[in-house]
């Protein structure tokens, strides 16, 4: 790998998400907050150079929500980067809510919607939002069937009055996605994916046909980091970290999968950027292929 800082962003590639093409490794907000994702971080300020520190070095695509903290992460954002260059794409999500232990409780109805959207314009500081995802809360914890009509009904009335610019969904099915483009272009689908969870595998080659960015959530592996000793050996014949690789295994699995790895550390965010300049050979792809038990897609 060579030096981290030089690295330029854009030769990792770039895909068309809403009004704008993004480079293909953005960043994921959520780890901004405090401890499970819930009150202040211990140290705002190295919150705040962990977004600025993202910018400089080119990133383009800030993923959050402001059921983050909550409030905490977007106010976060505000702070660091308002006022935001044009070429930022800034995506939120809204239908969950915070209970006082920190639970993950669904917010799906057309009040909390309405209000979820509010918040997070106020707390961004914007007049409309880039992209907001409806976060199906049929399935806490994972996609579940069940119809998502009503909720994005919604968001597409508040995308005509001119507070959404796009929308987009998370932790969906594919006949859910088929659901909302009845009502609405639908940009961009997040659900979890990794190199250990592939349930998404035929639902990514699916979107990337329809020409439609697939953003995976947890692509480290989330609150629990991929550990595997096929990725750490990988990883050290490539001279690369562990992250890297996963990184750049996604980055190579399909051409509309974006990145949004999270990280509350200067460090961690320069190795995750420098991800795309990592290109995995074809014995180590098949490699990582068998870590989900899966032959290369
Ligand atoms: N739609 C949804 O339901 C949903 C759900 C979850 C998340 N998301 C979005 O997806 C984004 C990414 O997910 P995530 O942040 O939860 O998980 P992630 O990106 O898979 O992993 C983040 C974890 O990995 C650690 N980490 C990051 N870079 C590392 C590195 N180079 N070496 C070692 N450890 C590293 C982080 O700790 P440090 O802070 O110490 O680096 C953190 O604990 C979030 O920010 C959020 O925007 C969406």
């Amino acid at each position: 790998m060579s030096d981290q800082s030089t690295f330029d962003l854009a030769k990792s590639g770039t895909f068309k998400m809403g009004s704008h093409t993004v480079k293909r490794i953005g960043y994921g907000a959520m780890q901004l907050a405090g401890p499970g994702v819930f009150g202040p971080p211990k140290d705002r300020a190295a919150a705040v150079a962990v977004l600025r520190a993202a910018i400089e070095a080119g990133v383009d695509h800030i993923d959050t929500s402001d059921f983050y903290g909550p409030h905490v992460t977007n106010q976060i954002i505000r702070e660091a980067l308002h006022p935001y260059s044009d070429d930022l794409t800034i995506v939120t999500k809204v239908s969950a809510k915070r209970g006082p232990n920190a639970e993950w409780l669904p917010a799906m109805s057309k009040e909390e919607l309405i209000a979820a959207v509010h918040d997070n314009l106020r707390n961004l500081g914007l007049d409309v939002i880039d992209i907001v995802n409806f976060r199906s809360m049929h399935g806490i914890h994972g996609p579940a069937e069940g119809s998502i009509e009503e909720q994005v009904t919604v968001l597409a009335d508040l995308q005509r009055q001119g507070l959404i610019r796009h929308i987009g969904v998370s932790n969906v099915t594919p006949t859910q996605i088929a659901e909302a483009r009845k009502i609405t272009e639908i940009v961009c689908v997040q659900n979890q994916y990794n190199l250990a969870h592939r349930e998404d595998d035929a639902f990514i080659d699916q979107l990337a046909a329809e020409g439609t960015a697939y953003v995976p959530f947890f692509p480290l592996g989330g609150f629990s980091p991929l550990q595997s000793s096929t990725l750490s050996d990988v990883a050290a014949r490539l001279n690369a970290t562990p992250m890297q690789v996963a990184l750049a295994w996604l980055l190579q699995r399909s051409p509309n999968i974006l990145l949004i790895p999270g990280t509350s550390s200067l460090g961690h965010l320069k190795e995750n950027l420098a991800a795309g300049e990592l290109k995995l050979p074809e014995d180590a792809l098949s490699e990582l292929d068998g870590i989900a038990g899966k032959k290369a897609a």
